[in-house]
């Protein structure tokens, strides 16, 4: 049994093979047909965007073969876990997780478990649910999700184990049935993995090399969403500003996908994540012209050293990230811009930390991510020597989120007063009777008396700015 498995090797997903990405279409085939009727499914999403993206292609193969989706995981007949890898925090709560349909799959010999997503593209992570969690029946990557069905097929008629993990990156896949969770928000991927390898990162070893779709193809699925009535899509890629180099000449890249967008009839665009080291004067000249491209860049700097920026192998310096973000703000100046910072990466000295505050200080971020460093095995870092104790890294986190703060209450006081559109998706998390949404500069914003405009653009006049969030009144 054990050498029908297909199990990753992170060594092998680190070369970067120069052949190109093949492209090809999603097939249905017959005999999956009903595999699913009178079944249900629930999927639990761990982690980024990418994932969510990526489960909504799981959702959409299920119920092509008739599987409707519970939240109810009790009366599910599959449960999918996709995961996520970037910190051994999400890799702790996943494991949980699998351990608590331990039971289930005990009493119930149909029940199917199946792991997906950057945890399965790890080795040391499939060697564990091997050993430890033998009632996981499918354990799938990131670069076969669109083989799903087969997989559950397997596992149907043959009664057995299904570990198909392929290192090496995988082709491009297309018209992959997706089941959408918004009808007026989008998800669309623009490109795959990342070849960036900064040093602390496990995912260009979990996604693969970068690989771009085809201009037309994007282009295409946007204008569908548009006909269909979305109000908003967000391109999705690792490092978005890549996007193209690796197709034909690399003449055709993100500047120039965005600039086709933009005269595509969807309200708004947006896009995430930016590298620095790849942020063109075309991008910020096609940004600047806004029409549907939103004001809003989520921009990661990491840290405000230079000698952690060179550890890290983010190849730009923080004197050279300060200039773009003043470039940003000279071409479009009411620009909100977010970052992702680490600190406690090895070595950090309480001098790069005090450079990271005073690069956060005078950047005027309107809000970060921001992490404590966590090694990850295979990752040059997870080599590096850490001296640091838990406690003085935690203590440089809170400081830091102190000014983070700072940085995200300002950013919504500038809107206290004024009128801004909001895209209004649904109650508010904590208060049913309020209605929540986001402005063009990603300010969450609550509203009362907004159940009729779910889905929709309206005009509200802000009147409290809080630190995460502004309240305001529907004026159109
Ligand atoms: N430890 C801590 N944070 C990490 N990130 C990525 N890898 C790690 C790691 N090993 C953070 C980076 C990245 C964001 C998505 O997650 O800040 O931008
Ligand atoms: Fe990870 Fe760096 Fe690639 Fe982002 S750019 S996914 S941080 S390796």
């Amino acid at each position: 049994m054990e050498d029908q498995y297909q199990k990753p090797v992170l060594g092998q997903a680190r070369k970067r093979r120069g052949n190109e990405t093949q492209t090809f279409a999603y097939e249905e085939k017959s005999i999956y047909a009903g595999m699913g009727n009178g079944k249900h499914y629930y999927i639990q999403t761990h982690g980024c965007q990418g994932n969510e993206a990526d489960s909504e292609k799981l959702k959409g193969l299920l119920e092509s073969v008739g599987y409707v989706e519970t939240m109810d995981e009790e009366i599910a007949d599959l449960v999918i876990i996709n995961t996520c890898a970037i910190r051994e925090h999400a890799e702790a709560k996943v494991f949980g997780e699998i351990g608590r349909f331990k039971k289930r799959r005990r009493e119930n010999k149909d029940f199917i478990l199946a792991i997906g997503g950057c945890m399965s593209q790890e080795e040391v992570v499939v060697e564990r649910l091997l050993k430890t969690y033998r009632h996981v029946d499918i354990i799938f990557g990131t670069h076969n999700l669109h083989r799903l069905l087969e997989f559950i097929h397997v596992v149907m008629v043959e009664k057995r184990r299904v570990v198909e993990v392929l290192s090496v990156e995988g082709d491009i896949v297309e018209n992959v049935p997706t089941a959408r969770d918004s009808r007026f928000k989008a998800w669309v991927n623009i490109m795959y993995g990342c070849d960036e390898f900064c040093t602390y990162c496990i995912v260009p070893y979990t996604r693969g090399k970068e690989r771009s779709r085809r201009p037309h193809h994007i282009l295409e699925e946007i204008h569908n969403l548009a006909n269909q009535g979305y109000q908003e899509v967000t391109l999705l890629g690792q490092n978005v500003n890549s996007y193209g180099l690796d197709l034909d000449d690399g003449s055709y890249g993100f500047a120039e996908l965005l600039e086709a967008i933009q005269h595509i009839s969807i309200p708004r665009v947006r896009f995430t994540t930016s590298h620095p080291k790849d942020f063109s004067d075309k991008l910020i000249e096609v940004l600047s012209r806004k029409g549907n491209l939103m004001p809003y860049i989520h921009l990661p700097v990491q840290s405000g050293s230079n000698v952690i920026l060179e550890r890290m192998n983010r190849k730009y310096t923080q004197e050279e990230y300060r200039l773009l973000v003043q470039k940003i703000r000279n071409a479009i100046p009411d620009v909100s811009i977010t970052t992702d910072i680490i600190v406690g990466f090895p070595g950090e000295t309480e001098e790069d930390f005090e450079n990271t505050l005073n690069l956060v200080e005078q950047c005027g971020f309107e809000g970060a991510y921001t992490f404590i460093f966590s090694p990850r095995a295979g990752t040059p870092a997870a080599k590096y020597p850490d001296t640091l104790s838990m406690a003085e890294k935690k203590r440089r986190l809170l400081t830091l989120n102190q000014l983070v703060n700072e940085g995200f209450a300002k950013g919504n006081q500038r809107f206290l007063g004024e009128t801004v559109e909001v895209l209004i998706e649904g109650p508010s998390k904590t208060d049913p009777n309020t209605w929540s949404g986001y402005t063009p500069h990603n300010k969450l914003v609550h509203v009362k008396n907004g159940e009729s405009y779910i889905g929709k653009r309206v005009f509200v006049k802000i009147n409290v700015a809080k630190t995460w969030s502004l309240e305001g009144e529907i004026c159109g």
